[in-house]
């Protein structure tokens, strides 16, 4: 991932590959006037060391976001943390011995593999389709670690627009999984960095609300709904872990950027976030359907997607015979790069015919050509398997070529040679 970020930065690469939130949409008038108006009014304390656990007024904002999603956690349960990434890590830190188990979804947010993995956990991922996680096999794998005198540190799930799989956790599944966590006597760290960019379908409760935060670690950030740049997070855990948590991320960092905090304080202050949120997925609702439209146009009849109702992720699926790690390679070349399905798999030995596709941080005309160029690399693949094989893979149909034909925007005519 680290390497294909770093690839990615060039600018003539579309990048379909990061988890960018698209921070031109933020007004550059707003930010200079808050970092100004601290600079004159607090220019000693913005500057300083802040508590570890973070300011109340941070605090205060992290409860308004949690509100708009129906959740109302003590103050004293929350840690301001260093993004997102770092209330993972801070949970990972707190509870796993080495060998524990830890159980997660499958696909999960590669960038939580990393992060179980650096503190040995024996990590077991359940399986998931379009509802989300399949709740029977989790408890089947409860039930069987118990038989061997064994339970799980934590179950890690993101339930709502799923990074890499854009799927929803259902209703019903989300609560015979709270249902489960209590029997088992197993937390759930949920982390929701996607929940409030909803683009159709109603609200679902969060397992956090669900639960009233007896089993339920709440993960939350800033990141995607004003911006990854400030690093701001947050963790909502039951007294005993949040202990734990304040001790390692005083060992990590000492606190989280005041300053960024101080942004924080100043731009709810406003009382316009949720309206910049608004805007957001007025955004990333027509960037999401121009997506789908693409593939829709430029993917191979045998290949299927899912359609998210929020979030920044689709996830494509290609015929089997098509390894989506050696198609990066082949794509890069395209100047066009995605994640590849292994990263969101433990072991990488699964998802090597699926892909996460980003639609956030391009507008619709990029979006299209990069899976444009993603759909010619495929269909060159497809015709290698051909030859090799001849086997015919399912055709696409015939008024898709024409079009693309058509509209293909960077195909130039060669000129003939009587033309000179
Ligand atoms: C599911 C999930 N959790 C956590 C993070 C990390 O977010 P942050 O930028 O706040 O560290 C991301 C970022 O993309 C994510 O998708």
């Amino acid at each position: 991932m680290r390497d294909l970020m770093a690839i990615t930065a060039r600018p003539e690469v579309i990048s379909l590959a990061g988890g960018l939130p698209d921070t031109a949409t933020f007004p550059p008038r707003t930010f200079a006037a808050q970092m100004t108006k601290i600079a004159q009014e607090s220019s000693a304390q913005a500057l300083q060391y802040g508590p570890t656990e973070g300011f109340e007024e941070t605090k205060d904002c992290i409860l308004e976001v949690m509100g708009a999603e129906g959740m109302l956690p003590d103050p004293d349960d929350v840690l301001v943390t260093t993004g997102g990434q770092q209330a993972i890590d801070l949970v990972a830190k707190s509870l796993i011995d080495p060998g524990d188990v830890v159980v997660c979804e499958a696909p999960t947010y590669p960038g939580a593999v990393p992060v179980f993995c650096s503190y040995e956990a024996e990590v077991i991922q359940v399986a998931t389709d379009e509802d989300g996680m399949r709740v029977d096999e989790l408890e089947a794998l409860l039930e069987r670690l118990r038989g061997e005198g064994r339970r799980p540190k934590f179950i890690y799930s993101i339930p709502t627009f799923q990074n890499p799989g854009g799927m929803t956790l259902s209703l019903e599944r989300r609560r015979r999984l709270v249902e489960l966590a209590r029997h088992h006597e197993v937390l759930i760290a949920e982390d929701n960095p996607y929940g409030l960019l909803r683009y159709g379908g109603e609200p679902l409760p969060p397992l956090y609300h669900l639960d009233g935060g007896d089993y339920v670690i709440y993960l939350g950030t800033f990141s995607k709904i004003l911006s990854p740049g400030i690093r701001l997070g947050w963790a909502v855990a039951p007294p005993p872990v949040m202990e734990k948590m304040v001790l390692g991320k005083q060992a990590a960092d000492l606190c989280t950027s005041t300053l960024t905090q101080y942004f924080v304080r100043e731009y709810f202050a406003e009382r316009r976030w949720l309206e910049y949120v608004g805007s957001l997925i007025d955004i990333y609702r027509a960037r999401r359907n121009a997506m789908v439209e693409a593939l829709e146009r430029f993917f191979p009849p045998d290949a299927s997607w899912t359609v998210p109702e929020g979030g920044l992720f689709v996830w494509a699926t290609l015929p089997p015979y098509i390894d989506t790690t050696d198609l990066l390679a082949k794509a890069l070349r395209e100047d066009v790069a995605f994640v590849p399905g292994a990263a969101a798999f433990i072991d990488g030995s699964s998802g090597s015919h699926s892909m996460r596709l980003n639609f956030s941080a391009s507008d619709e005309d990029v979006l299209r050509e990069g899976v444009r160029r993603i759909g010619r690399v495929i269909d060159e693949q497809m015709t290698l398997f051909q030859t090799i094989t001849g086997e015919h893979p399912v055709p696409r149909p015939p008024a898709h070529a024409d079009e693309e034909a058509e509209q293909a925007p960077n195909v130039l005519p060669l000129r003939r040679r009587a033309e000179g």
